[in-house]
């Protein structure tokens, strides 16, 4: 990971404060540095403190402000309580990403309520948690932005993907709702979606079900698999006041995935 993107910055995200969850690697990791090139002041939160450190640690010595706050983010205390260290650093969060999450397949029959549970507190709720979280001081402000990373999956998915795409879909009508919620106050929510991005996530699905990998490329319609930095860099473009008039959206960063019929 390397914030060598900075020569492209246009430092749209100077002077916010961006919260970014699951930040210690892949999409988030990714989100993080495009953030900091962008000149904004960026906390994270994860369960891997040794990633999240080492990553805060190295955008700092680039002359950065990184701050790496150890959270489970599924859970509201703990988030509570790492969102609370944030904004005694940095101030208000003015722009917040929503990115932690993690795959699930399974069979809808054999699936257990803690399984349920345990799931969507993570890949739906911790969305909700993070809105709990920012918007009253957004409310304040009467400006604000929220993207949560929903997934292609939110609006068609592929066998086996229950629960994951039930938590992705319901992303987006949580983003669609806010939209209007709180869009009189000037706060924007929005959902970014991509399509197959080069990640541990990825390489776990393609362990799990190695014989879906050569149809998965075999897909693409730009012939590759996208990389982290390119969703980046349209979340630091929907968290920045370029995007002003850009709220209750799904932005599907997939090269083109979801125009496939089949
Ligand atoms: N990689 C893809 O192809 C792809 C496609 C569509 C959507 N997404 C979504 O993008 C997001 C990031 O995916 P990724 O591929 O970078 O995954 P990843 O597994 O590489 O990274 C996820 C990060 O979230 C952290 N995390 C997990 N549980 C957490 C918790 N309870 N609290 C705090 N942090 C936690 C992990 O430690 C890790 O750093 C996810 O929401 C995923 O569903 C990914």
């Amino acid at each position: 990971m390397s914030s060598s993107n900075s020569s492209n910055s246009s430092m749209a995200l100077k002077g916010h404060h961006v919260l970014v969850t699951g930040g210690s690697q892949g999409i988030g990791a990714a989100i993080v540095v495009d953030a900091a090139a962008e000149g904004a002041r960026v906390s994270f939160f994860d369960i891997d403190v040794e990633r999240g450190e080492a990553l805060a640690a190295k955008l700092n010595s680039e002359g950065n402000e990184v701050l790496f706050v150890k959270a489970d983010v599924s859970k509201f205390e703990p988030f509570k309580a790492a969102f609370d260290v944030a904004v005694a650093k940095f101030g208000p969060v003015t722009a917040a990403c929503s990115n932690a999450g993690r795959n699930s397949y399974a069979d809808p029959v054999t699936y257990t309520d803690e399984e349920w549970e345990s799931f969507f507190a993570l890949d739906l709720k911790s969305s909700w948690y993070i809105s709990k979280l920012c918007l009253p001081e957004m409310r304040k402000a009467k400006k604000g932005s929220i993207v949560f990373i929903s997934s292609i999956h939110g609006r068609m998915t592929a066998p086996n993907y229950f629960p994951y795409s039930a938590a992705k879909g319901g992303l987006i009508g949580l983003a669609r709702n806010l939209a209007l919620d709180e869009g009189p106050r000037n706060i924007r929510t929005n959902t970014v979606s991509p399509g197959y991005t080069l990640t541990a996530l990825v390489d776990s699905y393609f362990d799990l079900y190695p014989d879906r990998k050569a149809d998965a490329e075999a897909v693409q319609p730009m012939a590759r698999m996208g990389n982290p930095s390119e969703i980046a860099k349209v979340v630091s473009f929907v968290l920045s006041d370029n995007a002003s008039f850009i709220n209750g959206a799904d932005l599907m960063v997939d090269g083109g995935l979801h125009a496939r019929f089949a």
